[in-house]
Formats: structure tokens, C-alpha cells, sequence
């Protein structure tokens, strides 16, 4: 069996394209190396024959068409995930979020007998109040330009499925954490930074919640859907949550106490305009099929924590001259405001 992963250098990414090759999957992955990024991700796959590179973008339809062929199952990771440079500079996110899966969308209605797997989020359905969960029937109502753009994203599979016939699967999943995350992120961003004992910028009261589950788990959500193939035309979503959901403010004291630093490190700055104020997923199909997470996040968070005050040379290959811009452009003004 062989699969083209998109996106594979990336944090979810990555952790699926070794967890296929586990499981005996030929895999090709195309990945256009954006600051996101970071080869190091898969460096212990380079000897490995049923593992293949291919630098790309997902916009590139004459790329993907080249190597589509062959192949049972697309799965399309490669996204401009992060909200705050989704403020900055929205139209990255339309580019790769919209035009990317339109543009894989149209090579793939000429190869019907590939399945394809999409990555979505629970953001696009906005801040939901307690006690709201959303269903995978829920209405969608993104609230930033990156929700919107992987909103739009799935409005387009599903256009594409009702026109064509064609079968997609949809994974909309809840903040998902653990090593090979990009220190942008708020758990690897606070626990570098903890570590390093610099100041934890705490958007707005702190108070906003969200669902977290261990990178693991994930993994285990994405084996179960494709156990259940073949998919049935039209798109079938799936909710990938763990309903532990958190106060921001509780997630970077619990940070504090794993890298054994005081809690007078977490700085309330300025809020993230338009910030969506809770999450929440139900995930009822997915149970029913005999998934459930398995990682605590007291146990997931301290292996993160431990995974990068360990293995400092593996996250820092990511940093670039680019990622110093842009925490200076994020934070500067708002840590100096202090
Ligand atoms: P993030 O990791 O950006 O994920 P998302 O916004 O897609 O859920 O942020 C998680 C939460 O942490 C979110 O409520 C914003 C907050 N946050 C901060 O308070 N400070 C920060 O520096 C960052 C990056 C995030």
C-alpha cells in the first residue's frame, strides 16, 4: 500500500508518516519546507526504502499529478496552522489552506480509486459556551482568517464530494500537542520558554479554553479511520478530542511546575484579537468505533516538557532568522508594555 502525505515535515505530520511506515505503508512525502517545517522531524527515516522525499507544495497540481499515481491514499497535512500569523498575514492561509486543497482536489477527481484524508479543527466552528460540544453536523462559524481558511477548505471537499462522487474523510481534531511541535505553539512556546526562564505571555485574562490531546493519541484516531476503509462517496468527518479541556492559565502554571520554575514567569499581555474563547468537540463517532485517547495530559504534558528541555538540537533546527522576526513582530511590543 502506498500513501502521499502532504505536509510531513510538520508536527502531526511527521508522527503519521512514521507511524505508516510502521505499518508497512510505502510513503511518499511532499513538503514545501516552509519555516514550519523542520527535516529533523524524519531524519531517522532517511535510510529507509519505503520512505521518500519530495520538496512541494501542495499548490503545485503538476507535482501532486506526478505522484498521485500508484497510490491508495492521500492525506493532506501541509496548512498555515497558527492563528496569530493568520492576523499578521492572512493571505499565506488562503493560498495553501484554499488554493492547496482545491488544487489536490482537482488532480484527484482524475484518480478515483485514491481515498483521500483531510486535516481540519475544531476552529472552525468559533468559540463555542459552555456546555456546548460541536457534532460533526454542527454549523460551521469560523472567527479568525486561518479558521476561515480551513473552513472554506472543507466547504470545497464538500462541493467536490456532492459534484463528483468522490469519497473524502475529514479529521477535525483539538489542539494537539507533543514533541516536533513548533515552538510558535503555546505549550512548546511556554515550555522553551520556561525553560530558558524567560517571561510566558499570556494572552488577555488567561481564561480561554482549550481541548488538548497527546500527538499519540492522534496517531491512534488516524489508524482507526483508515482500518474503516473503504470511505463512501461523499465526506465523512470524524471529531478527534480527548474532552479534557483546560484554562489556558492552568496550562502554563502546570508548565511552570514540570520545568521547576515560579509562576510570576507567566506575563498577561495584550490579547490576541477576535480571540475565540473555548472549544469543545464530541467525539461520539469516533468512540464508536473503538477509539478512545489513552494519554493523560498531566503524563502527555511532562513528556512534552521533558522532550524539549532534552532534545534542545532537534527543536532548535527549526528556529531560523524569520522566527526571530516574527516573535519580535508577535511579542516585543507586548512584553515591553509590561
Ligand atoms: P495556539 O497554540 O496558538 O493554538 P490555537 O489558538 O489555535 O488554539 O494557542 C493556544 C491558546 O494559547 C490560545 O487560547 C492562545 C493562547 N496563547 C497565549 O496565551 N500566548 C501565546 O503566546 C500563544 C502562542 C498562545
Amino acid at each position: 500500500m502506498k500513501a502521499l502525505v502532504t505536509g510531513g515535515c510538520g508536527f502531526i505530520g511527521s508522527h503519521a508518516v512514521r507511524a505508516l511506515v510502521t505499518d508497512g505503508w510505502q510513503v511518499v512525502n511532499l513538503d514545501a519546507l516552509t519555516y514550519a517545517s523542520n527535516p529533523a522531524n524524519l531524519a531517522d527515516l532517511a535510510d529507509t526504502s519505503a520512505y521518500t522525499f519530495v520538496q512541494g507544495s501542495i499548490c503545485d497540481a503538476a507535482l501532486v499529478e506526478r505522484h498521485i499515481p500508484g497510490c491508495d491514499l492521500v492525506i493532506n497535512f501541509a496548512a498555515e496552522t497558527h492563528v496569530d500569523r493568520s492576523l499578521l498575514e492572512p493571505a499565506s492561509f488562503v493560498r495553501t489552506d484554499v488554493e492547496g486543497v482545491v488544487c489536490l482536489l482537482e488532480v484527484l477527481r482524475g484518480h478515483p480509486g485514491t481515498a483521500f484524508v483531510h486535516m481540519s479543527t475544531d476552529e472552525v466552528f468559533g468559540s463555542l459556551p459552555e456546555p456546548l460540544r460541536a457534532t460533526e453536523d454542527t454549523p460551521f462559524a469560523p472567527g479568525s482568517p486561518y479558521s476561515a481558511s480551513k473552513a472554506a477548505a472543507e466547504l470545497q471537499l464538500r462541493a467536490y464530494a456532492q459534484t463528483y462522487g468522490m469519497p473524502i474523510t475529514v479529521l477535525r481534531s483539538c489542539n494537539i500537542y507533543g514533541p516536533n511541535q513548533h515552538i510558535e505553539k503555546f505549550i512548546p512556546l511556554f515550555a522553551t520558554r520556561a525553560l530558558a526562564g524567560d517571561q510566558l505571555p499570556l494572552y488577555g485574562d488567561g481564561l480561554q479554553e482549550r481541548e488538548w490531546l497527546f500527538i499519540d493519541d492522534f496517531v491512534s484516531a488516524l489508524r482507526t479511520v483508515i482500518r474503516a476503509f473503504p470511505a463512501t462517496p461523499g465526506v465523512s468527518a470524524y471529531h478527534v478530542g480527548s474532552d479534557d479541556r483546560r484554562t489556558n492559565v492552568s496550562v502554563a502554571r502546570t508548565i511552570c511546575e514540570l520545568s521547576e520554575r515560579p509562576f510570576d514567569l507567566i506575563q498577561p499581555v495584550e490579547d490576541r484579537p477576535g480571540h475565540d474563547r473555548r472549544y469543545a468537540l464530541d467525539c461520539s463517532r469516533l468512540r464508536a468505533m473503538g477509539w478512545a485517547p489513552r494519554v493523560s495530559f498531566e503524563d502527555g504534558l511532562a513528556r512534552t516538557v521533558a522532550w524539549y528541555r532534552d532534545q534542545q538540537d532537534h527543536w532548535r533546527a527549526a528556529e531560523s532568522a524569520g522566527f526571530a522576526e516574527y516573535m519580535q513582530r508577535q511579542y516585543a511590543s507586548r512584553l515591553d508594555a509590561r
